[in-house]
């Protein structure tokens, strides 16, 4: 049976490389398609809690992942001589930055360099992590082609990128409703890849090469990072110029074209947004490029942890008190709200700063019980009218449904709101960015 046949009849076995954020959730939808899926993950407390059909993936809900791990559908191996009877495989390991803010393709390098020990002719390799434009082609083609198997040739090679928004309840955003681009090293690749996705996507959008999909991905990271600086900078200024800009973005929404708002906030956080565009940066200089809109961008938004703590400095002034020494309690330290992802959340980086000018932290969210700041452990607080009472300040980070602005309002002496979470204006103890 040829491969585009193994496809249609779901009798494909496929091989999810990384069951994270990313590989997990898609493990288990392509499961649930009907497909045999192998997911392999070096954590063995990983591979445990999946074959327990335990998730630890806000995404992926327990009664699913049993179910395929029931029917047989899903395993998941520490193992990658698997490989040897998959017909697709799918890599959905990290990319993250060095300490320097290179890219860190590491775990790319050393996932290729376990799948060319069994790789076999009439297969799909896929790339899913977001990389620079020429990973694929550059990175991942030569390191397999070491097999002697040539790419395009015996087995196809394709670059194509995740889009989840994760923690989003949202029904028209769910993983089936996102299209995916598809782009593969030949043309065959691509509609296989194509036909592949659209078992469990409902629509795809092929595109001629790996490095069009790969940048197409960089194009929608940065295009937020972008529009999220100029939001920021327009903060900062409307904040010396005593405008509200909350009115004035959600004045500019009422335009039915040509405006999308994008909102300020405490700064970047989660796995993509802080990360990727620095992948393009640095790629770009191999052709003398230099790319100031991301820079820049960059700039404007790794300063806004840094002018919240002053806008907190301002409002305890205000108050005749000062920082040193102030009970600062922190609300929501997750990047984003209604999740517990605090990976490159910026409320870290503010109450390490706090610390740092000798305020006393205590915090609360509701999606994660602990936090390791600098090596000591903090733990959520209960969210009362006493605990609210007792701080000098109440600092809102993340704009969780669960936070009552209104209690909020009533119990707290300070509020320093960075999410526009109270609605009500010309409160005279509430300062909003
Ligand atoms: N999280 C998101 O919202 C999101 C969205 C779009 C794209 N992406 C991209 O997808 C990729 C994966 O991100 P993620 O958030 O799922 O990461 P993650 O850290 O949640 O998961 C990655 C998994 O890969 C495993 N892994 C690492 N090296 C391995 C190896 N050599 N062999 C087997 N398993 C290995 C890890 O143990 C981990 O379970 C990244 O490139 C990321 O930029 C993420």
């Amino acid at each position: 049976m040829g491969l585009k046949e193994k496809i249609s009849s779901k009798k494909a076995v496929v091989s999810v490389i990384g069951l994270g954020y990313v590989g997990l959730p898609l493990a288990v939808n392509l499961a649930k398609a009907g497909f045999t899926v192998l997911g392999i993950d070096m954590q063995e407390e990983k591979v445990n809690k999946v074959n327990k059909g335990m998730p630890y993936i806000d995404d992926v809900k327990a009664v699913e992942l049993k179910k395929v791990i029931n029917s047989g559908n899903l395993k998941a191996v520490n193992d990658f001589s698997v490989i040897k009877k998959v017909d697709i495989v799918v890599i959905c390991v990290p990319t993250p930055l060095t300490r320097h803010r290179n890219p860190d393709i590491s775990y790319v390098k050393g996932v290729t360099g376990e799948i060319v020990k069994y790789i076999h002719r009439d297969m799909i390799v896929i790339l899913e992590s977001t990389t620079y434009p020429g990973t694929t082609e550059e990175v991942v083609k030569p390191a397999l082609e070491k097999s002697g198997l040539k790419a395009g040739k015996d087995f196809y090679l394709v670059f194509s990128p995740e889009r989840v928004d994760p923690g989003v309840k949202d029904k028209e955003h769910v993983s089936r409703n996102i299209p995916k681009v598809v782009g593969g090293l030949t043309k065959k690749g691509t509609e296989l890849a194509g036909l592949f996705y659209g078992t469990i996507v409902k629509k795809v959008h092929p595109v001629s090469l790996p490095r069009v999909a790969e940048m197409e991905k960089l194009l929608e990271n940065i295009f937020r990072v972008v529009n999220i600086s100029l939001v920021n900078e327009m903060a900062l200024l409307c904040d010396r110029m005593d405008i509200d800009i909350w009115e004035v973005i959600g004045a500019a929404a009422t335009k039915p074209y040509g405006f999308m708002p994008f909102y300020p906030g405490p700064g970047l956080g989660g796995h993509c947004i802080p990360i990727d565009p620095f992948y393009l940066t640095w790629k770009a200089k191999e052709y003398d490029f230099s790319s100031r809109f991301i820079e820049l961008a960059g700039e404007i938004n790794e300063a806004m942890p840094h002018f919240v703590v002053t806008k907190i400095t301002y409002a305890l002034n205000n108050s005749k008190k000062c920082l040193n020494g102030a009970n600062i309690l922190v609300l929501g330290v997750a990047y984003k709200k209604n999740i517990g992802d605090i990976r490159e959340s910026p409320v870290l980086k503010i109450i390490d700063m706090l610390l740092h000018k000798n305020a006393c932290i205590q915090y609360n969210d509701p999606f994660v019980p602990v936090l390791n700041i600098n090596n000591k452990i903090y733990k959520s607080v209960e969210l009362t009218a006493e605990k609210l009472k007792s701080a000098d300040l109440v600092l809102i980070t993340t704009g969780h449904d669960a936070y009552d602005a209104g209690f909020i309002v009533k119990n707290s002496k300070l509020v320093v709101d960075t999410r526009n979470l109270i609605k009500e204006r010309n409160i005279k103890k509430v300062f909003r960015l």
